[in-house]
Order: C-alpha cells, then structure tokens, then sequence
C-alpha cells in the first residue's frame, strides 16, 4: 500500500475529509419475538457510519461487511471477533435482567439496551489521525441510560435506575482506565488501520485497469504579437508513465528548442496529465505534431495543430 503513488493520494484524502469514526453498537432484547431477521443480539462496527463488520445471535458469527475488511484481515481476527461478541451477548442477557428487576419490570413487555461506543479521530498533516473524542454510552428502551464522561473521568447517569451503576462503576478505577485507555488507543489503532485500508482498496480497485489518455492540441496567443505558444494536453491516463513528444516537420524538439515541460501531474480524480509546450513564430510554417506514447492502455496517438494555428491567425489579439 505504501508506494509513493498511494501515500500521495493518501496525503490528498486525507485532507479532503478532516474527521473519521469508528463505532461499535451492540442491541439486546429482554426476550426473542421469534420473528425473522430479528435477533435478541445484534453488534455492528461503523467507519464512518458504514457497516463494517456484522454479528447477531443466530448466526454467532462476526463477519465482515466490506470487501477490503476480508481482504485485509486474518482468519484470527474473525475468530478473536466472535468469541468478544458471544462474551458481550452473555453480558447482555444478564444485564437486562438485572435492569427489568431493578425497574420492577416483567416479561410481557419488550426490553432493549444498547451500547454504544467509539472513537472519532482528526487527520493531521503527516496522514496519521489523532484522538479527537471518544464515546460511551448504554441506552435503555430508547433513552439514555449512561455515558461516560471523558473531561471528568466519571459515569453519568442519565435516569434514576442508572444511579447505582454509575456509583458502582465509579468506584472502579480499572474501568475507568480501561474505558479511556481503549477509546485513546486501541480504537484509535483500528481507526487508523481501516481507514488505511479502506482508503488503499478503493485506490486499487481504481487503478487496476489503465486508463488511457485523452490528448489535447492547444494554440494560445504570448505576451508578444509576433509569437504564439503550442500546447500539447494529455489527460486523464494511468498509470503515469508516458511518452509525449513536439515534433517540428518531424523533427523531435527539446529543451534546447524552447520545449517547456509540466511534467507528469496528478489530476484530482486520480489520473494523471502532462503538459509540453513551445513557443514559436506566428508566422512559422513548419508543420507541429504532438506523439504521446501511452504503453499500458496501447495508446500511440498523433495530432497536427494545423488547424488550430490558423484559427489563431485568423483572430488575431480578439481570442477569447
Ligand atoms: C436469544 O436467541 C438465542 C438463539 O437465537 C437463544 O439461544 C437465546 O436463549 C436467546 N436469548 C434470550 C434472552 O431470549
Ligand atoms: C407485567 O407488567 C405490566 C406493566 O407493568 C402489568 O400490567 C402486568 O400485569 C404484569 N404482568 C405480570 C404477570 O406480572
Ligand atoms: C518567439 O519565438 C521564437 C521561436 O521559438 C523564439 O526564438 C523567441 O525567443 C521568442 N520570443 C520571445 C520574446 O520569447
Ligand atoms: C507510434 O506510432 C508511430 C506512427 O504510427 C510509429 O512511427 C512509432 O514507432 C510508434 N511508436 C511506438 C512506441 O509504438
């Protein structure tokens, strides 16, 4: 992943999208409603609000959800990715109960709590991401139940039944720690993984084919009456080693015959462009040609400014 191609358009997104995230939400219902697709367990993993991976209670599974998840990580991770849900699962069953109990609730109606928690991470100018802020937070039948709150390092309780949680929970420092050393690092360590990841396959899966280039004649008026300068445009191939060359009556020009060169460029989709250029007398007869040579797309093209110089000449200092 790491070639200078990708690390540049790495630096280049990079910059276009200043904050990512990555979330985690677990759901567990207080009974099963024995209907299809609906699970008494379900947990996803979001980068920024795409499902990346997938857990529920039939198939105690957790799997991946996009191509570049499968591609990118082992077997292991999937297997370790399991056993943490059909833990959390458990942890979930008894912890429902131990809500309906404390809220004097029974089995006739349907109970939910959610977990949510994740990490958001800012882009700094070398292409890594920086912890920007963490979430953590439990919801019961839809409202809050309790966060944690990382200025302060306590737990926040949210409703009456949460406030023997948060005393609870606040009396264990290894919690704490554990809930802010995860957000900090661990999260933000797969935050940057997958987004590397994510963003490398998307630039594979773009550059697997050659594009090839489209090739432009330019005729422009100079700061001097008596000269002209001709462009020669290619644009939008890849990958970005190319041929161009201006020829006079077929002859090759260089740097020596006033040949000016952009070089190979990235365009912002990706591609590439190169710019040759020369300047040259208004009334030069000669005949201009430009040969770009593009080998990975097969392209080897030829094209005359004839026309176009006469157009020039024809609206002479009145073009737009
Ligand atoms: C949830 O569903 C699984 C299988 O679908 C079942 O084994 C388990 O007992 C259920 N748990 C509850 C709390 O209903
Ligand atoms: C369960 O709780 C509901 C509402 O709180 C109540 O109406 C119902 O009678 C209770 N059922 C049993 C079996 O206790
Ligand atoms: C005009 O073009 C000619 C031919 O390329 C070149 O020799 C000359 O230096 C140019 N004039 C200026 C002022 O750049
Ligand atoms: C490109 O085409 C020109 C003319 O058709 C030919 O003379 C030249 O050898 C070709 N170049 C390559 C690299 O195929």
């Amino acid at each position: 992943c790491f070639n200078p191609v990708v690390v540049f358009f790495f630096k280049l997104r990079c910059q276009s999208f200043k904050t990512h995230s990555l979330y985690y939400i677990y759901t567990g219902l207080s009974k099963d409603l024995g209907l299809p697709g609906i699970h008494n367990f379900t947990a996803m993993g979001l980068l920024d609000n795409r499902m990346i991976d997938y857990f529920d209670s039939e198939t105690q599974k957790k799997v991946p959800k996009q191509t570049w998840m499968k591609d990118r990580l082992d077997p292991e991770y999937w297997v370790k990715g399991t056993q943490s849900r059909q833990s959390k699962q458990q942890w979930f069953e008894v912890n429902i109960n131990i809500l309906k109990d404390r809220m004097r609730q029974n089995d006739t109606d349907l109970h939910v709590l959610q977990w949510m928690h994740g990490c958001e991470g800012e882009v700094q100018p070398d292409g890594n991401m920086k912890f920007y802020r963490g979430m953590d937070r439990y919801s019961y039948d839809g409202n809050d139940f309790l966060s944690f709150d990382f200025a302060h390092s306590v737990w926040v309780a949210h409703m009456p039944a949460a406030e023997e949680t948060k005393r609870k929970w606040d009396d264990v420092p290894v919690l704490k720690d554990y809930t802010k050393g995860y957000m900090e690092n661990e999260c933000m360590q797969w935050l940057n993984k997958f987004w590397k990841s994510y963003v490398c396959s998307n630039i594979k899966l773009r550059f697997v084919s050659p594009a090839p280039p489209e090739v432009y004649v330019l005729t422009r008026d100079t700061n001097i009456e008596s000269n002209i300068s001709l462009t020669c445009l290619a644009t939008g191939f890849y990958p970005q080693d190319i041929i161009t060359w201006i020829k006079r009556d077929g002859r090759k020009l260089y740097r020596e015959d006033g040949l000016e060169s952009s070089g190979v460029r990235p365009n912002e989709d990706d591609t590439f462009q190169r710019r040759d250029s020369v300047e040259i007398l208004r009334k030069d007869k000669s005949k201009y040609t430009c040969e770009v040579i593009h080998e990975a797309s097969s392209v080897n093209v030829t094209r005359e400014w004839g026309k176009n110089l006469f157009l020039v000449l024809t609206c002479f200092s009145f073009c737009f």
